[in-house]
């Protein structure tokens, strides 16, 4: 998720473009750059790292001028670099962005054939090269951009300045948030609030495929067509914690909302619905010389390498084994030159994951890793990497990146099995015709968090919690209990719901609540069971089960639906409620939620 940040004024704006970005900070970058507008001519000054590399270099040059636009980077296509930081500059056009062009390669294809030179690795660029095109075709600012946003497939927020055009800067966006700060002779762009909360209070959130013309004076707001729009600002009463949290009480509160846009990025330019296959960003894996897979992580993305395993045989029909990064190494693993070695990790930089990684390579594994952070240390050491798009995950209970890793692994094996011929064209085309519904379905069952809430409430002084659930479901139990234990500080076990009588049954009271987790599918009959047996007890049972099931109302003492989807594709929305849950839980009890006590984002030791 990058930052953007614009000015035009009467204020020299350099020192003011960089203190947006500082306050934008929280989100996460890997680069940072800005565009004066000083003499009629934009002046582009980046550097890949934190802000202070490029305040030096600030220092350095001396920019002058009362127009420009600044942004963080948060890498997604290109590594961090100098030549891959925003702004992008190609003729008279400056652009910043964030999102995703998805149809970034054709566009580049095509300016290249027409003799235009890249000089980065980004989506972005092409952005700057089109806008060029339409002024030297003698458009004006605003129908250069125009014109150039029509030929965009995907999600962009991108403020532009062109050379010559002193008194103007044009901001846009389409499933990317872009805001327009109201000043007294001044005004301002961002991405995001708490960017320019000490400019103004005064700001106009564009909605989707609008533009705005921005000058001292006047912000004129039009559709993609042309049709000017009267969009009157909000005034945000929000303090500047509060604005970088979105208005949530807390960044995991925030993240957990944030997983239908993370998962939509995650997979929208990865899928081929006419081909009905998925792709795995450059990285292609032949079934045929894959003897089997090892899905190997910690902590939540072990949970998620437990569906993987799910999702791969079953619609791979290729032998997965899971294991913890903590544990591979010294079990002196069978790994042959015929495995493929996938390490799962939002981080990129857990040290069991990396130990584990350089073992199976030590052993002649080729090595695809899932990793959200772009050029960290696991992804620098894989063959290939699929980035999960979920953005900077700040909160230290991973849910955003969850998602997104199983969406990653939803289109491994999608990629896999067309390729081993398990996967015929019209089941795949199905599954992702259901997989691009998911966001949507995700929403849904995050509006419920009022009902949740009250759930919560009545359980929050419990002592113990069983999570229970069968088949794909069971690593979304362990996942559950993992989210309580690890912010609310109660003690929680996520169990296969078979293994009720083998033991756990034997902890049930009235003090015990069951989460069980009931969709509809194999194994549902077999859940009914487990959880009367619970109630016979005198446990609590509560239950997460699939829309339009009348009869399991009856049977427990609190309810939460969700849309019923086929099973590769339930732990994306069974996992949402236990999210909710546990956050509301450790909110109420008033625990660090985002930064639990003994944890760390990142566990770079052993
Ligand atoms: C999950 O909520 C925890 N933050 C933790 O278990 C985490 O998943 C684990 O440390 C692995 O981190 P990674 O995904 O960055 O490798």
């Amino acid at each position: 998720m990058c930052g953007i940040v614009g000015y035009i004024g009467k204020q020299p704006c350099v020192d003011l473009l960089i203190g947006g970005l500082r306050r934008l900070e929280y989100r996460g970058y890997d680069s940072a750059g800005v565009a004066i507008m000083d003499g009629g001519t934009t002046r582009i000054l980046r550097s890949q790292g934190k802000l202070n590399n490029l305040t030096k270099l600030v220092a350095q040059e001396k920019p002058v001028g009362t127009l420009g636009i600044g942004h963080t980077r948060w890498a997604t296509h290109g590594r961090p670099s100098e030549q891959n930081a925003h702004p992008h500059k190609y003729g008279s056009a400056a652009v910043v962005h964030n999102g995703i062009i998805e149809n970034h390669a054709q566009l580049r294809s095509q300016l290249q054939s027409a003799g235009h030179k890249f000089s980065s690795e980004t989506d972005t660029e092409i952005v700057a090269h089109l806008i060029d095109d339409e002024i030297k075709a003698g458009k004006g600012a605003e129908a250069a951009v125009r014109a150039t946003l029509a030929k965009l497939e995907g999600a962009y927020a991108i403020c532009v300045l062109i050379d010559g055009v002193s008194d103007t800067m044009i901001a846009a966006r389409h499933d990317a948030p872009l805001i327009v700060g109201v000043g007294d002779g001044e005004n301002y762009v961002a991405s995001d609030v708490p960017a320019i909360l000490n400019l103004t209070r005064d700001m106009i959130f564009l909605e989707e495929g609008e533009i705005a013309t921005v000058t001292t004076e006047q912000i004129a707001i039009s559709d993609l067509a042309g049709n000017p729009i009267d969009r009157p600002p909000q005034r945000i009463l929000w303090d500047a914690m509060m604005a970088e949290k979105g208005g949530h009480k807390h960044f995991m509160l925030k993240e957990i909302h944030e997983q239908p846009r993370a998962v939509t990025d995650t997979i929208r330019d990865r899928l081929s619905p006419s081909k009905a296959d998925a792709y795995i960003d450059g990285f292609e894996a032949d079934p045929a010389n894959v003897r089997k897979l090892f899905l190997v992580a910690c902590g939540t993305s072990w949970h998620a390498a437990l569906v993987g395993k799910f999702l791969i045989e079953s619609l791979a029909k290729i032998p997965v084994e899971v294991d913890l990064g903590s544990e591979f190494r010294y079990r002196d693993p069978l790994v042959t030159d015929s495995d493929l070695f996938v390490a799962i990790s939002q981080s990129g930089e857990t040290a069991d994951t990396l130990a584990a990684l350089r073992e199976a390579k030590r052993k002649g594994a080729r090595v695809l890793s899932v990793v959200n952070v772009v050029g960290s240390t696991i992804s620098r050491e894989s063959d290939g990497t699929v980035y999960t798009h979920a953005g900077p995950e700040i909160g230290v209970a991973s849910t955003k990146a969850f998602t997104t890793q199983l969406s990653a692994l939803i289109l491994l094996a999608i990629h896999l099995g067309r390729r081993s011929g398990a996967l015929d064209e019209a089941r795949a085309g199905e599954l992702i015709t259901d997989l691009l519904q998911i966001p949507e379905q995700m929403k849904s069952v995050l509006d419920h968090e009022a009902t949740i809430n009250v759930i919560a409430r009545r359980y929050a002084t419990a002592r113990d919690f069983l999570y229970l659930g069968r088949g794909i479901n069971y690593p979304i139990a362990l996942e559950g209990a993992l989210k309580l234990k690890e912010i609310s500080y109660i003690h929680a076990e996520g169990y296969p719901a078979g293994e009720m009588k083998h033991g756990p049954i034997a902890l049930i009271d009235e003090q015990m609540p069951v989460i069980v987790l009931a969709p509809r599918g194999s194994g549902y009959e077999k859940i009914i069971s487990n959880l009367s047996e619970v109630r016979a007890r005198e446990g609590k049972v509560i239950a997460i089960a699939s829309r339009g099931d009348a009869s399991i109302g009856d049977l427990v003492d609190d309810l939460i639906q969700i849309p019923d989807v086929r099973p590769e594709l339930q732990p994306l929305l069974t996992v949402l409620p236990l999210q909710l849950l546990a956050y509301r839980i450790a909110d109420i009890r008033g625990t660090d939620v985002d930064q639990p006590r003994n944890l760390a984002k990142s566990v770079t030791v052993e």
